[in-house]
């Protein structure tokens, strides 16, 4: 990577009608940041309090260097937050989640009530099956109400959940499931996409295959007649469930007890487990869930990502929950039966915030704004990005036919490790597009070369968090030296692995990842972990992955690969090597294209040269190539 370089700035700015900053809840962005610089401790003090604990925290924070602590000896249980809190007050009737399929008429709806029984029964269950706090528990399963019941169940006797997002095929999650030791795996029968199933009880089946941690498979059965459940280690999930007693109070968890382990795509092979703590997590998804989202009593909040991922575990589930909102899941995917379908869904059940990420944004651009139109979409009021930059152009279209030129847009910069939004244009701050915005109240953020210092406007550099805040993540699960790399690499910053570049209003505008992963639709993927799919094939001596500019997902995976003695090009290998892929890691790290090549460019100490591949793919200069072998 460059030092530094410059970039062309230009941008339009939106400035949204006064009303939205004057009724939103963080008020005036200036003033909010400012009274958060004058005492950060008492910021993130009074945050924590608007929540209930059982026990006060004793001192805010530990912070040593890269270690920390927050809410420290504080304790409370986040499902006490997401339920209890509400259950006890005049929120208890309130609906807490709607559940749409695929099909019309495929709905269920939970008030706090009913949700707060159903996920203390699924908590007995899984104690019943010897489960206790600290004890991991693997979640594959599809967009249905019992995911996010099965989520809060562990949340409320301590149990850890790693969640498997359930496109990922059986090596992917055999991988996830051994480094994460867990001793159950919750699924179901299928999942739906299109009208199709997903057979995800069978990939579950061929992921447990040497994963010797796990004793049980907890399955959801959906599909008539009934899947049988042949080993002896499958249980019913109805069963489970009705056989369990209906009161399970929430476990007392010490602030810093983890909360779950989720998987990210890593620059190795190997993906990292991001653990995430109970108190600080909390309190930042609540805060952002309130305060950047501006969750109000009367909203219908639509995430439209997977609980697999950390979109969905902070702002499907934790956040929105702990902040009282109704939320709204749909298993449905956006252009089946029809692109209209979305759009319907927000008609239907009067969605008022809604988050998406640029990928989809960009499809619907391509199908037209026709499909929108069909649908009265004045309920409304804010709009949010996630994922990867959202383009000036999707951005536009974005503001003008879903937003009717009224919404803000949060495009919303965060990542797996950081657990809450951290940069974005608050609510009612004049919009600049493409650009995420600047750092939220709490979060401090720059723009800085390899050794720290701060880059003049418009020119690029790295993305670095200067403070530590609550909802960080405390380390990567068996592998604390790459946790520590995090803050080393700048310290003492945390480095987030992005370019971006500031303007001269200090709005962040993210340019991409400065490592080898590449997003595809949003989804981190590990050029390497594509790379050792392609390599496991018994054609492949070697392979070599980028990301190639894609119009619609942003970046699709490019491979490059070297076969071995006694095989030849083909189409037929090629679409082998495509499906080999597709089922150890899923579809969505599926090369797009495979070139079959006679040599891959190296360094003389035999590291392959990404930087090289993709400079010959898009015609451009690679750069400094001396370190390139002859
Ligand atoms: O490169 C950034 C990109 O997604 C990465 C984090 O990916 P993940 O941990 O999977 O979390 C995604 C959802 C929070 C970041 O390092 N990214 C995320 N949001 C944006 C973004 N890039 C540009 N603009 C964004 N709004």
């Amino acid at each position: 990577m460059a030092e530094s370089f410059d970039v062309k700035l230009e941008s339009k700015t939106y400035v949204p009608d006064p009303s939205y900053k004057e009724a939103s809840n963080i008020g005036d962005y200036n003033e909010a940041y400012n009274h958060y610089l004058k005492d950060p401790d008492a910021f993130w003090e009074g945050m924590a309090q608007e929540l209930t604990w059982f026990k006060p925290w004793d001192r805010l924070k530990e912070w040593s260097h890269p270690y920390a602590k927050w809410f420290v000896n504080g304790k409370t249980n986040i499902t006490y937050n997401c339920l209890d809190r509400h259950v006890n007050s005049e929120r208890k009737n309130k609906v807490a989640l709607i559940w749409r399929g695929e099909e019309e008429e495929q709905e269920r709806i939970f008030t706090y009530r009913q949700l707060h029984r159903e996920v203390q029964r699924c908590a007995n269950a899984l104690k019943s099956l010897g489960i206790k706090k600290g004890d991991t528990v693997c979640i594959y399963m599809p967009l249905i109400p019992e995911h996010i019941v099965a989520m809060l169940a562990c949340a409320r006797i301590g149990a850890v959940h790693s969640i498997v997002y359930g496109g990922f095929g059986a090596s992917a999650l055999n991988t996830r499931i051994r480094d994460a030791n867990a001793k159950v795996v919750i699924t179901a029968d299928v999942g739906y996409r299109r009208g199709k199933r997903v057979p995800l009880k069978t990939i579950v089946g061929d992921a447990v295959i040497n994963a010797p941690s796990v004793e049980k498979i907890v399955v959801l059965r959906r599909t008539k007649p009934q899947l049988e459940l042949v080993s002896e280690m499958e249980i019913d999930y109805h069963e489970l469930l009705q056989n369990a007693s209906k009161d399970c109070e929430a476990e007392v968890m010490d602030a810093e007890d983890p909360l779950f382990i989720l998987y990210t795509s890593g620059t190795t092979g190997q993906p990292k487990g991001i653990v995430h703590t109970t108190g600080g997590y909390m309190v930042g998804t609540y805060y952002t869930s309130k305060y950047v989202f501006d969750m109000k009593e009367n909203d219908v909040h639509w995430c439209t990502a997977d609980p697999g991922w950390i979109t969905g575990h902070s702002y499907i589930v934790y956040g929105p929950l702990a902040a009282g909102a109704t939320v709204l899941i749909t298993e449905t995917t956006p252009d089946y039966p029809d692109p209209g379908i979305w759009w319907r869904i927000i008609e239907e059940f009067g969605v008022t915030i809604f988050y998406t990420a640029p990928t989809a944004i960009r499809m619907f651009m391509k199908v037209g704004e026709e499909w929108p139109n069909k649908s009265n979409l004045d309920t409304l009021r804010i709009i949010g990005s996630v994922g990867e930059p959202l383009n000036p152009e999707a951005f536009d279209w974005y503001h003008r036919v879903i937003g009717k030129s009224q919404c803000p847009i949060l495009d919303t910069w965060w990542q797996t490790e950081t657990g809450m939004h951290m940069i974005t244009t608050m609510v009612g701050e004049p919009m600049k597009p493409g650009f995420a915005g600047r750092p939220i109240p709490g979060i401090q953020a720059d723009v800085v070369d390899k050794e720290g210092n701060p880059v003049p406007p418009n020119v690029g550099g790295l993305l670095v968090l200067k403070e530590p805040w609550p909802s960080m993540m405390r380390t990567v699960h068996n592998n604390d030296e790459r946790y520590r790399q995090y803050w080393e690499t700048i310290p003492p910053y945390y480095t987030a692995g992005d370019l971006a570049v500031k303007d001269k209003d200090g709005y962040i505008m993210v340019l991409g990842r400065a490592d080898d992963i590449i997003i595809v639709a949003g989804h981190n993927i590990g050029t390497a972990e594509v790379e050792s799919a392609l390599v496991s094939h018994e054609a492949v001596a070697e392979a070599a992955v980028i990301g190639k500019p894609d119009v619609l997902k942003g970046q699709a995976v490019k491979a490059f690969v070297i076969l071995r003695l006694g095989y030849e090009p083909s189409e037929k290998l090629r679409n082998e090597l495509i499906y080999h892929v597709r089922m150890g890691i899923g579809p969505i790290a599926m090369p797009s294209e495979i070139d079959f090549v006679p040599s891959l460019p190296k360094t003389r100490s035999g590291k392959i040269m990404r930087r090289v591949l993709k400079a010959q793919e898009m015609g451009i200069d690679p750069g400094d190539i001396s370190t390139l072998e002859e």
